[in-house]
């Protein structure tokens, strides 16, 4: 019995010394922004030298990289990281990036974009800041055709297998993460932070994605949490907390020509907290688009004081006037929706808002537990509006179930 317990524990250390030498033998070269000539005064613009480090990181051959940004502030304008590159990428990021307050002197429309890259790994305790201030009263393009263009925050198109992780995003201009055509990426451990009435500072926003994963992540913000446009597949969101701000927004779809459908969502365990909207789908009423809206599942959500908890808006027309009367109905098709143990309090009494389009009503609409109450300025107990649904509810229902 001795023996063989001894036999097992020199296996064991000689198991654990071949991990810690094959660990080391692989670990990733470093470029220290600082020691190659980054300054951190908060003024010294240092695109030149991070562009100039990612190509060297990016061209080398003999194995991985790490990009180092020590603590301080690094005043940054925009920069743009291109792919592809010969090895896996690590971005670290310890300090501040600053983002000229000015929007003029952003000349991109993302501050900081990264394009055509496979594994790419961002994290650290560092700080994003958008500076976005100075821009948010210059935010009116739905009046002002002349309106400037506002940078988002951060940017990844065409990269896949790759993971942020910690960092926190703060004011940005407009959205703070923005994901096009990106596949298979973790977002994990993310604070993002802007005042409740920042315009379009959307916390994180994807199109044509998928299988993204967002779990323990932190939003607050002036727009959608999350917004979940056109073409994005097999979503994954847990454990986020979303508040203030305007909820996690699938949409606003069926607009434009040329868009996809959006299939294989699930949001679980999930908080909205002051939130004006909390589970949301929104299709413009006059749409060029015909797509499916199909198989979500959204489990375990609580709200807290959110104004409209559950909220599917086919009639989406956010600057009058709105011209469903000459251009007909929404043509998204909304089905297979499961939403069960959503529970907390709303501030206005239709706390279950079901608004389906008429020329194509939304299909299969499961609802389990819907445990929601009023405690907005309305007496009365939360109620539910159904147009244009087929489904079936069970469990505990919100009272005036219209759903049968
Ligand atoms: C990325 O990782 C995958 C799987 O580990 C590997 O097959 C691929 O070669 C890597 N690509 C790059 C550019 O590092
Ligand atoms: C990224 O993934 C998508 C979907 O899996 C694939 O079509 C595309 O070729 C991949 N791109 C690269 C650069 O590997
Ligand atoms: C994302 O996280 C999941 C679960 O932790 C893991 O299996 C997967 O490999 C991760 N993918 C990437 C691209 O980091
Ligand atoms: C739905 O998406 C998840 C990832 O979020 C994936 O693991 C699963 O296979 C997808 N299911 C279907 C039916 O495509
Ligand atoms: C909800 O937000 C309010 C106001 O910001 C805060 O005081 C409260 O602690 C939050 N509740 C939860 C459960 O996060």
């Amino acid at each position: 019995m001795a023996s063989i317990a001894y036999a097992f524990k020199v296996l064991c250390l000689s198991l654990l010394f071949i991990v810690v030498a094959s660990r080391s033998s692989v670990k990733p070269k470093v470029f220290n922004v600082y020691r190659h000539g980054a300054k951190p005064d908060g003024k010294t613009d240092n695109a030149n030298e991070f562009t100039d480090l990612w190509k060297r990181a990016c061209a080398r051959k003999s194995g991985s990289s790490k990009i180092y940004v020590p603590k301080g502030t690094f005043y940054l304008g925009g920069v743009e990281f291109v792919g592809p590159c010969q090895n896996p990428i690590e971005f670290v990021i310890d300090g501040t990036l600053l983002a000229p307050s000015n929007p003029n002197d952003i000349k991109q429309d993302t501050w900081i974009n990264f394009r055509y890259i496979n594994n790419l790994s961002i994290s650290g305790s560092g700080t994003l800041d958008g500076q976005g201030k100075q821009s948010w009263p210059l935010n009116d393009c739905h009046k002002n055709p002349n309106c400037p263009k506002l940078a988002m925050t951060m940017g990844f198109a065409f990269v896949n297998n790759s993971r942020i992780k910690d960092i926190t995003s703060l004011n940005s201009k407009m959205g703070h993460l923005n994901f096009y055509s990106v596949h298979h990426f973790n977002i994990t451990g993310v604070t993002i932070t802007a005042p409740g009435d920042s315009p379009n500072t959307d916390g994180i926003k994807m199109g044509s994605c998928s299988n993204i994963h967002i779990s323990n992540t932190n939003i607050g913000t002036g727009d959608d949490c999350i917004a979940i446009l056109s073409g994005t597949t097999d979503l994954d969101i847990s454990n986020v907390k979303c508040g203030p701000g305007h909820g996690i927004s699938v949409g606003s779809l069926g607009k434009n020509k040329g868009e996809k459908d959006v299939k294989n969502l699930t949001i679980r365990d999930t908080v909205f907290n002051g939130t004006s909207d909390g589970i949301r789908i929104k299709t413009w009423e006059s749409s060029a688009s015909k797509i499916v809206v199909s198989n979500f599942v959204y489990e375990n959500i609580q709200m807290i004081d959110v104004e409209r908890p559950i909220n599917i808006d086919q009639k989406y027309c956010p600057y009058p006037p709105c011209q469903h009367e000459q251009k007909g109905e929404s043509h998204v098709q909304i089905q297979d929706l499961k939403l069960k143990n959503i529970y907390g309090t709303s501030k206005n009494k239709v706390a279950v808002n079901l608004q389906c389009s008429k020329s194509f009503p939304c299909k299969n609409v499961e609802l389990i537990d819907i445990k929601l109450k009023n405690n907005g300025v309305e007496n009365g107990p939360a109620s539910a509006v159904c147009e244009n649904v087929d489904g079936s509810t069970s469990g505990k229902m919100v009272s005036h179930n219209c759903l049968n």
